[in-house]
């Protein structure tokens, strides 16, 4: 069976940022205001590892999805976002429009919303909302970049036509750069799921190279040539990423996120793992794909190792009526963290009251398990889920393999303090990415950007 969607929650009612070199802080002021920009924000030593290139190991990734639904329906705002737990922050999804044009799909979120603090009385057009928040969270977390992310799982429908002209791939990507210039952004992630054909997949390497080149082009009249990031949101499932070109598109790539969840789910025949490690060999059933699987086969296919970045999921797949993984299941109940999406819990909210968790250590995955009644044959409710524990396990193979970091869906699914997930990754990871974030966007549409937020 296939999966129909990673980011699959969001599919529904609701839908649901690399690297660098940095350039010496001293050049980072707009001109003008360098003075106070570098002195509020410059940190106050160089890194203890040499940042790299594009292609130089600078730190592992700890990247984060942070969401609208984050700022709506679970009422995480952009202030409480774990800056200094994050390498790069994926903020999704900007929309886009027929002739290609990316923009914003909320603009009340983006920009609008006024936060404690934000004026409604200073001189010019100004950004509030996420925008101004993320600005300000970069100028105090230096390591911190902020990327745009395009498409996602409900605007994918939209890749196909535009990545196939020259017009509307240049439209794509000069008005994404505009977002990024406007919004002061250090990168693009492009979240088209998926490519279905050879066409498809020759289209999004030419969409990939006109990308790369509109944020240099960028960067050489605006950012010092900077480098601004381009990352993708890439398939876990051999039906996707078989129709890619790796290595077509890696020269254009800073990263590829992998999106290794949503194995299993509502639209199987038995329950499952969503995010295993390995396969069962003594229940196949349970793993109907594995991480290691698709790792392998993108190494084989020639991306390097650093750039390959392992999704988890801050949330849970639930399956009802069930022995277990691998066994079949009654439904996925109508209960579940977010409204309009039954049977999936947010990380934080796992596990259910009466459940036990478990670890497999065979497939190198967690789950919950509940029965309802003692009955020998009785069966129960299963959530397939990340832990502290699988978490740490996947921190073990990330290394073990040497892969470039993690990525997780998303931020407000997280607990806090000792049992975040993306606290614990962290730390078990080692060394963060080193690469430092811009801060300098002359020009920004927005006078508060321009002038790098005084008063920060
Ligand atoms: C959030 O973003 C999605 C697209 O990802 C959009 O469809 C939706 O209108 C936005 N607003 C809310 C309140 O979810
Ligand atoms: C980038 O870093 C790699 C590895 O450290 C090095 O081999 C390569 O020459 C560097 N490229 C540039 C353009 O500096
Ligand atoms: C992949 O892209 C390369 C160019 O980088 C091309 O030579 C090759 O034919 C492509 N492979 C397929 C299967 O299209």
């Amino acid at each position: 069976m296939v999966v129909t969607s990673s980011l699959a929650y969001l599919a529904a009612p609701l839908a649901l940022l690399p690297g660098v070199w940095a350039t010496p802080t001293s050049s980072q002021g707009p001109s003008g205001t360098s003075a106070s920009l570098v002195s509020s924000s410059a940190p106050s030593s160089t890194p203890t590892t040499p940042p790299g290139n594009s292609t130089g190991f600078s730190g592992y990734r700890n990247a984060l999805y942070y969401s609208n639904w984050s700022i709506y329906g679970a009422n995480m705002q952009p202030q409480q976002i774990p800056a200094d737990q994050v390498t790069h922050l994926l903020y999704a999804f900007a929309d886009i429009g027929p002739d290609g044009e990316v923009k914003s799909s909320d603009s009340w979120s983006d920009t609008d919303k006024h936060y404690p603090g934000d004026s409604w009385s200073e001189p010019g057009l100004n950004a509030y909302g996420c925008v101004k928040q993320l600005y300000v969270l970069k100028k105090k977390h230096r390591r911190m970049k902020t990327l745009l992310s395009i498409g996602g799982w409900t605007y994918s429908p939209k890749f196909a036509p535009v990545a196939a002209t020259k017009a509307s791939r240049e439209r794509f990507c000069n008005t994404a750069v505009t977002l990024l210039k406007d919004w002061g952004m250090d990168g693009l992630d492009i979240d088209w799921e998926y490519p279905t054909n050879a066409e498809q997949a020759k289209d999004f390497v030419l969409l990939l190279q006109t990308c790369r080149a509109a944020l240099d082009s960028y960067a050489a009249k605006h950012a010092s040539n900077y480098h601004f990031l381009l990352t993708i949101a890439a398939p876990a499932g051999p039906q996707h990423y078989n129709h890619l070109n790796f290595t077509a598109m890696d020269p254009f790539l800073d990263a590829w996120h992998i999106m290794t969840y949503d194995y299993a789910g509502s639209w199987d025949a038995t329950s499952g793992h969503q995010a295993n490690l390995f396969p069962s060999k003594s229940n196949p059933e349970a793993t109907k794909f594995s991480t290691e699987r698709a790792v392998n086969d993108y190494i084989a296919r020639g991306v390097p190792r650093r750039k390959i970045v392992l999704g988890l999921p801050l949330y849970g797949r639930q399956f009802v009526g069930t022995a277990g993984p691998g066994h079949p299941y009654a439904g996925i109940g109508s209960d579940g963290s977010i409204p309009g999406q039954p049977g999936i819990w947010l990380y934080k909210d796992l596990p259910r009251p009466g459940a036990t968790e478990h670890f497999d250590a065979e497939v190198g995955a967690a789950y919950s398990f509940s029965k309802a009644t003692s009955k020998p044959g009785s069966t129960g409710t299963m959530v397939s889920y990340d832990t502290l524990t699988s978490a740490k396990r996947k921190v073990d193979y990330l290394l073990e393999k040497g892969l470039g970091g993690a990525v997780f869906w998303e931020a407000a699914g997280d607990k806090t303090g000792e049992e975040s997930l993306v606290a614990a990754v962290k730390k078990g990871m080692g060394l963060p990415d080193q690469t430092q974030n811009w801060l300098s966007y002359p020009a920004s549409r927005y006078t508060n950007i321009k002038m790098g937020m005084p008063g920060y």
